[in-house]
């Protein structure tokens, strides 16, 4: 018997869609996802096609991914404990090493405690819907990660975002909740991940006092990167302590995978026996803890990595600004460089390739439509030679498409 052929339907749509746009993409050779890359990322990094290009898109800010302790550490690791945990934090999966991890990170961060989970974003998602549900408010910068938004939905809370880094919207929102709801959390990335600038502690803290909201803190961009020795945005606006629920990544500056949060002995005991993905989750494995606790004695052992960050950071935003480029507000080690046009924006990232530079494009629906950009990140292992080729080959490019 003939079968009929099925209905199309919503799905079929949907890929039907991303598939004609990743076709068109392929044809005009524009597509420049997924690029497979082999051995250690550093400040250069090696194609699958053996070329050799200066790599301007990797997190890793303080170039420790291949660093010889931490891959002795992760190694040791394995030997002693295997590659897998066996199960969840909360039943089998704990080891010793996930509890040095946890007080490592509790001194870092200067708090009482920690808890790991298998990854920034999961961390954000078990803060969100550990803490609140439905009778409370969450406010976010309207530029926070997706994990934020995806920790909102899943909560039951009622959000709403703040045009960002807008105080005075903030506040208004504040006002206008004031006695409202059961718990107001405000929450801001520290960095923000696409336009590289730093959210405003000084006054996000002002107001969440006013007004009785407890502030949540994304670090995944500014641990290891912000303040004078890496301890992220409390060091940078000398404010020790100021934020309630400090959440980081260890899959960025932390050469690992997985996150954390940072905060008093209640709240992590707290999350430890009540938020999911601690318990539905497996356990981040050994070799990933070793190494992720091993690069925490890095960052304070070795100084001169955000040190050279830093300078690093200066001397590409100075040069770019200088040919004309807009770098938007950033400061920090993520650096956009606006286009404004999708189809300019992946011209630049073609003729940036050629001359060996890897960069990636940020187009919509990731960013609004006429803000596309490439968002270019340094390391501090990059040398003043890979700095002044990027540079060159901006240079040339950005005229050549008549973009300076
Ligand atoms: C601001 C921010 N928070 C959370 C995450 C998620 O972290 P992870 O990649 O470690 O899951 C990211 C990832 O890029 C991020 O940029």
């Amino acid at each position: 018997m003939l079968e009929a052929p099925r209905v199309q339907d919503g799905i079929d749509q949907r890929i039907g869609e991303y598939a004609a746009r990743k076709a068109a993409l392929e044809a005009a050779d524009r597509y420049f996802y997924l690029q497979p890359t082999v051995g250690k990322t550093n400040h250069t990094v090696q194609m699958k096609d053996g070329r050799e290009m200066v790599q301007l898109a990797s997190y890793s800010y303080l170039g420790l991914i291949g660093h010889p302790r931490i891959e002795a550490a992760a190694i040791e690791a394995i030997e002693t404990y295997g590659t897998g945990a066996g199960g969840v934090r909360l039943l089998t999966g704990t080891t010793d090493l996930h509890e040095r991890l946890e007080e490592r990170i509790a001194r870092f961060t200067k708090r009482e405690d920690s808890c790991v989970y298998s990854s920034g974003y999961v961390t954000n998602v078990a803060i969100i819907t550990g803490l609140t549900g439905p009778g409370d408010l969450i406010l976010m910068d309207k530029l926070d990660h997706a994990s934020i938004v995806d920790g909102c939905l899943l909560s039951g809370a009622k959000w709403r975002t703040y045009r960002h880094n807008d105080m005075d919207h903030l506040e208004k929102l504040l006002s206008s909740a004031a006695g409202e709801y059961g718990t107001i959390l405000v929450v801001a990335d520290s960095v923000f991940s696409m336009d590289g600038d730093v959210m405003d502690l000084p006054r996000t803290k002002e107001l969440c006092e006013r007004y009785g909201a407890r502030l949540m803190v994304d670090e995944a961009h500014s641990i290891g990167s912000l303040g004078a020795t890496g301890h992220g945005i409390e060091e940078h606006f000398d404010m020790i302590g100021s934020i309630d629920l400090k959440m980081g990544t260890l899959s960025k500056s932390i050469p690992s995978v997985g996150g954390y949060l940072a905060g008093d002995t209640g709240l992590i005991d707290f999350q430890r026996h009540m938020s999911r993905p601690f318990i539905f989750s497996a356990a981040l494995p050994p070799a990933q803890t070793a190494a992720a606790l091993a690069a925490f004695d890095v960052i304070e052992d070795e100084p001169w990595r955000v040190e050279q960050l830093h300078r690093v950071q200066s001397r590409y935003t100075d040069g770019l600004k200088a040919q004309g480029w807009n770098t938007m507000d950033s400061t920090t080690c993520v650096v956009p460089v606006l286009v404004g046009d999708e189809a300019k924006t992946m011209d630049l990232t073609r003729m940036l390739f050629d001359r060996g530079i890897f960069v990636c494009p940020i187009v919509h629906p990731a960013v609004p439509r006429g803000m596309d950009r490439l968002r270019t990140c340094l390391m501090s292992t990059h040398t003043d030679a890979d700095i002044d080729k990027a540079l060159a080959a901006f240079a040339d490019s950005g005229k050549a498409l008549g973009l300076i």
